[in-house]
C-alpha cells in the first residue's frame, strides 16, 4: 500500500465495517516500522487490502477487506497467505487476529487458512458484539511444509 492507494482503500473500508478506520490509521500502517500493508489490484484498481503488524514472535492481522463487488474470488485468501508468509519471514511463530462474532465469511476464511479460536472478548465491538480471538501457529505450518517435501 502506498499513499495514493489510501483514497480507494478508505472507500472499501467504509463499505465494509460499521466503525471504519480513518485515513490516519492507514497512514500510520504505511509508515510504522513493524507494520506492513498490502493491496491487491484488479484491472489497475485497488480491490482489497490487508494490514499486518509483526514484532518478534507474534504477528497480528489488524485489518482486511475486499471491495463488495469483488468478493468470492479468492482475493482475501491471497492477501492472508501473503501476510502469513511475510510474518513467517519476519520470524513470527504465531499470527493472531480478532473478528466480530457472527462474521461468518471472515471466520470461515480464517478457519480455511488454519486459524483456530483461542478466546473471546465480551462486548468488544461498540460495547455490543463479542470478538473471537483466533491464532494460526506458523511453526506447525513450517513442519507440514517440510514433511510434505520429504520422500517417503
Ligand atoms: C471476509 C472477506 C475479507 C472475504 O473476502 P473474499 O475475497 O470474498 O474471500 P475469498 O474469496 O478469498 O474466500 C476465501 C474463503 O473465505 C470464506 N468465505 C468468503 N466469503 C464467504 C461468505 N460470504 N460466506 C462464507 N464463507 C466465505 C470461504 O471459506 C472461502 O473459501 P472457499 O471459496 O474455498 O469456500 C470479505 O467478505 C470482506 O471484505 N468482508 C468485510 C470486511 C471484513 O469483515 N473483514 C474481516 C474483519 S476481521
Amino acid at each position: 500500500m502506498i499513499e495514493s492507494d489510501i483514497e480507494a482503500v478508505l472507500a472499501i473500508e467504509q463499505s465494509s465495517f460499521p466503525a471504519p478506520w480513518k485515513r490516519d490509521h492507514f497512514q500510520h500502517e504505511i509508515e510504522a516500522p513493524h507494520s506492513f500493508a498490502f493491496v491487491s489490484e484488479c484491472a489497475g484498481k485497488v480491490a482489497g487490502y490487508v494490514c499486518l503488524r509483526s514484532l518478534f514472535e507474534e504477528s497480528q492481522i489488524l485489518d482486511i477487506a475486499v471491495a463488495p463487488d469483488l468478493r468470492g474470488r479468492g482475493l482475501a485468501r491471497q492477501l492472508m497467505e501473503h501476510a502469513c508468509s511475510l510474518a513467517r519471514e519476519k520470524g513470527a511463530e504465531v499470527v493472531a487476529l480478532e473478528v466480530r462474532d457472527g462474521n461468518h465469511a471472515a471466520i470461515s476464511l480464517y478457519e480455511r487458512l488454519g486459524f483456530v479460536r483461542v478466546g473471546l472478548r465480551s462486548r468488544y465491538y461498540e460495547g455490543r458484539d463479542d470478538a473471537v480471538l483466533m491464532e494460526k501457529n506458523l511453526q506447525g505450518d513450517y513442519l507440514d511444509a517440510v514433511y510434505s517435501h520429504d520422500p517417503v
